[in-house]
């Protein structure tokens, strides 16, 4: 019999990913396969990491083969039909938080996993939810999270800022608009990372010839609902002062400003 030592060396993959795979199979955690590392295994749990490693090496993201990824401190559950939550993404959350008022309806465009309106519906108990998607299979991933994490979020399935979704809207209340839309260019596929390229769902990733199609689209469609809003948008660093200009225009009573993620980069372009 393998020890869990003797497993994790029989892998050439990163050890740490190694151990993430080895303590989802265990269902246990990290430190456990750390601190037991002596533990001799059966030969399913073996096989069944073994065949984890193999696909792993094939890069498909470790949250693919595990089915879940931590997002401000909660685990969410991702697919195929999903984009993995990045951490970047968390500080929206922030930005948002500071916004949101007692009375406001926060509405998440382009929701994935759910990450976002789960994650606020939780932090801003006092504002109503409202989270779209134009993917069906996303939106049923966003639901278990919601019913899972127990965050009440209304879903409806539509294309931006459609019919259904500005039925949601026809009150007088504060909105608050935040997306994280797909948003790169569709000519970036040749060079990223073919954990990416290979696995996440090409609607979450691109959008057009320069990647800023959908925001620019969400933005003038904003600008045609006669609601007192906010937005709070994650844009690719190469499209943030081109989008802030056209924001500028569009909205010349709101203040924007651009606000730069952790590694510095201008990721967040906020309208208020
Ligand atoms: C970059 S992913 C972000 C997912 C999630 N908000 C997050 O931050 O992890 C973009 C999401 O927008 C959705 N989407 C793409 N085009 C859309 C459209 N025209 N209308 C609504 N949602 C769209 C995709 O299906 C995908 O779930």
């Amino acid at each position: 019999m393998l020890t869990l030592t003797d497993l994790l060396h029989k892998t050439t993959i990163d050890p740490r990913e190694a151990e993430l795979l080895l303590a989802f199979v265990l269902k246990k955690d990290r430190p456990y396969v750390i601190a037991h590392a002596k533990d001799k295994v059966g030969s399913k749990v073996a096989k069944t990491f073994l065949s984890l490693v193999q696909r792993r090496k094939k890069h498909e993201p470790i949250a693919y083969l595990t089915g879940e990824q931590p997002f401000f401190g909660r685990d969410f559950l991702v697919n195929r039909h999903t984009l993995i939550p990045r951490p970047e993404t968390e500080m929206l959350i922030g930005l948002v938080k500071q916004s949101a008022k007692g009375r406001s309806v926060i509405v998440d465009v382009g929701t994935g996993s759910g990450c976002i309106a789960v994650t606020l519906a939780l932090e801003c108990p006092n504002a109503r939810v409202v989270a779209s998607d134009v993917s069906s299979a996303a939106l049923k991933v966003a639901k278990q999270n919601a019913k899972q994490l127990g965050a009440d979020v209304e879903f409806v399935k539509d294309n931006l800022l459609g019919k259904k979704l500005k039925s949601e809207l026809n009150s007088k209340l504060d909105v608050v608009f935040v997306a994280n839309l797909p948003y790169l260019p569709s000519s970036d596929k040749k060079t990223m990372m073919p954990d990416v390229a290979k696995y996440e769902p090409s609607k979450a990733l691109f959008a057009g010839r320069d990647g800023s199609t959908l925001v620019i689209k969400l933005l003038q469609q904003i600008r045609m609902l006669n609601v007192q809003c906010s937005m709070f948008f994650e844009v690719d660093p190469r499209q943030t002062e081109k989008l802030a200009a056209l924001a500028h225009q569009l909205f010349p009573n709101h203040k924007v400003s651009i606000k730069q993620d952790l590694c510095g980069r201008e990721r967040f372009l906020i309208i208020t």
